[in-house]
């Protein structure tokens, strides 16, 4: 199945040595989200670095490891930092880790990160419910030889934020007062931010969101069959829309200030998916 099954097959069995923990739901954590991990009952990390073989991460922020634990009773595989396409990795690197979460037992699959806000009715600070995504801009994960032993070489990518984890989701967040956006997110490869004129391209395309992360990792996982629900955290109006200027600083400082509702949302949304796992 090629030299990138080879490496992912590497990969899972130096985790294998190492941990013993069999998770249900992984979570990753995107752009000042990874304080997180304060909320679960942590049982193990590994860093990534620890992994034969494994892409490392670069940017201020993202914290690269894994880490195994508890989101009340469900179990869960959380990345602390994920590895991203501008840094310079194959995309079958960046998805790596993901491949690597599912293997190691996790079905579900719940992403989230810090994205520009595309749509003119959102506001620095929501949170958005990903609907679907526009992954076009990037290089598909999937080319080469396909992993026949992961999934089929042409995915049907009609369903791929499932239906039933968003409704869950947005019940959650009603229970907790919280109010969610629903959209669609664009991701660009980055690590510039975009021009005025590339927002406009992105709003005209049915984009609410951009971002330089995600849409890679759920082609990778719808692929392999994963359930896939994302929340993007809108830190900044994306370019052209504000007369600021964008700084990665800016989207750290306002997910710090989000955090405490993010948390809670994810907490509540595990919960209730756990609650639709089937007993193993
Ligand atoms: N554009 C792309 N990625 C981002 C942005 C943005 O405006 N904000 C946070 N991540």
């Amino acid at each position: 199945m090629g030299e990138a099954y080879d490496k992912l097959s590497k990969c899972y069995k130096s985790v294998k040595k190492k941990i013993d923990f069999q998770p249900r739901v992984a979570l990753v954590l995107g752009s000042g989200l990874g304080d997180y991990v304060k909320q679960v009952k942590v049982e193990a990390a590994l860093d990534y670095s620890e992994i034969a073989g494994f892409p490392v991460s670069t940017v201020p922020g993202h914290k690269g490891r894994f880490v195994f634990g508890y989101v009340k009773k469900v179990p869960v595989v959380i990345m602390q930092g994920r590895v991203h396409y501008y840094e310079g990795y194959a995309m079958e690197d960046v998805v790596l880790p993901i491949r690597l979460m599912k293997m190691m037992g996790a079905e579900v699959l719940f992403l989230t990160n810090a994205a520009g806000g595309v749509n003119e009715n959102f506001h620095a600070g929501d949170l958005m419910l990903i609907k679907d995504q526009i992954s076009s801009f990037v290089p598909s994960p999937l080319i080469g030889p396909n992993m026949d032993k992961l999934g089929p070489r042409f995915p049907d990518m009609s369903g791929i934020y499932h239906r039933e984890l968003r409704q869950l989701i947005k019940k959650a967040a009603k229970s907790l007062g919280i109010s969610l956006q629903k959209g669609v997110y664009l991701q660009l490869t980055g690590p510039a931010y975009e021009s005025p004129a590339e927002i406009r391209m992105c709003r005209l395309l049915g984009a609410d969101a951009v971002g330089m992360s995600t849409a890679c990792e759920a082609v990778a996982a719808n692929h392999m069959g994963m359930k896939i629900c994302g929340i993007s955290f809108i830190s900044n109006l994306a370019c052209g829309m504000t007369d600021q200027p964008l700084s990665h600083k800016e989207v750290q400082e306002a997910a710090d200030k989000v955090a405490p509702l993010f948390e809670k949302l994810v907490t509540e949304s595990i919960v209730s998916i756990g609650k639709t796992l089937k007993q193993r």
